[in-house]
């Protein structure tokens, strides 16, 4: 069995159904940004088998080099886990996996300029990893895209813009609003983001160019959000990486 018991460290509760929290991290565990483990939870009291759990996979918003496991993760009201993981508080024990998961990295794309970060909803947890990882000795430019249905779910922003502190001219954190009026001073849009990119008003404002001469881009989110945004870039020529070679584009659906 992969599943090692960690101790919940502490919980971060932003609002009724996005919590942030940290977990130990397992000794033998190494990841790279992107990349992702199971969380799991007992379902009888001396757990022997992968059966004995529900499993669901959590990406890392914590880096490699930190102490701890970060979770960004979302209650789906119906679900059968994420409410459990959303319920755990410090001291309590979550199952983790000792090996990390996912082709998500920015290893597999082609030197290129600017860097996209673009996600919906909770597809966002694991650009927190990305934006720690030393991406501007790698990339002129960083442009962080957050799309949600409304101004509450935009509770990482401010963390970002700390992260990025001291490249403040090499750095941008676009929101997306999809369902009200957007609220943010800077780089804020009201449309879906496949629209955005497709009318050109994105790079327009923005004042930069998505294209895969000079753009990579990686993709993190729900099934048709990715699907759409993939669709529009493809079109661009965008690429995904293939048998060993680089692409422009990589991506991962929740
Ligand atoms: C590679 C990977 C990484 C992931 N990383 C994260 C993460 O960092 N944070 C996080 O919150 N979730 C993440 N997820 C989603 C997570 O694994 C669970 O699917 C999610 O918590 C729902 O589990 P559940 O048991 O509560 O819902 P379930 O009982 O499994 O599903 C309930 C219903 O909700 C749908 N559903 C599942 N996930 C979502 C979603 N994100 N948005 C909308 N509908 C959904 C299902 O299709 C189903 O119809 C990731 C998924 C994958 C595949
Ligand atoms: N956000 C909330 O307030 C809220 C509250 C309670 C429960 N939930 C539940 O939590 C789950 C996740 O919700 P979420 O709000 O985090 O994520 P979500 O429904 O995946 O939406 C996140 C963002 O992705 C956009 N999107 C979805 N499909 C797209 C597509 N095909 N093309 C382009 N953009 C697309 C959405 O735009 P659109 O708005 O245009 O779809 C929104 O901006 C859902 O099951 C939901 O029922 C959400």
């Amino acid at each position: 069995m992969s599943l090692i018991p960690s101790k919940v460290l502490t919980t971060e509760k932003v609002d009724d159904r996005l919590v942030f929290m940290t977990v130990e991290k397992p000794t033998n565990l190494t990841y790279k940004p992107g990349q992702f483990v199971r969380c799991a939870i007992p379902l009888v009291q001396e757990p022997k088998s992968d059966a004995d759990f529900i499993a669901r996979p959590y990406s890392m918003a914590s880096h490699p080099s930190d102490d701890v496991l970060a979770f960004y993760i979302a209650k789906l009201p119906d679900g059968e886990m994420s409410p459990q993981m959303f319920n755990l508080n410090a001291g309590d024990i979550v199952y983790v996996d000792d090996t990390a998961w996912g082709m998500m990295t920015d290893m597999r794309l082609a030197k290129g300029e600017t860097l996209f970060l673009m996600a919906s909803g909770t597809g966002l947890a694991s650009f927190l990893s990305f934006i720690k990882d030393g991406l501007w000795s790698r990339y002129e430019r960083v442009i962080v895209v957050h799309s949600v249905r409304k101004n509450i779910d935009h509770v990482l922003t401010d963390r970002f813009n700390e992260l990025a502190r001291g490249h403040e001219n090499a750095f941008d954190f676009v929101s997306i609003t999809t369902r009200e009026p957007n609220v943010s001073k800077m780089n804020g849009f009201n449309e879906r983001l496949p629209a955005l990119i497709e009318s050109g008003e994105f790079e327009k404002n923005l004042n930069v160019e998505l294209t895969p001469e000079k753009a990579r881009v990686i993709l993190c989110g729900n099934p048709e959000f990715v699907a759409a945004v993939k669709g529009v870039l493809k079109q661009r020529g965008f690429s995904a990486p293939r048998r060993g070679q680089m692409g422009t584009l990589v991506s991962e659906t929740y």
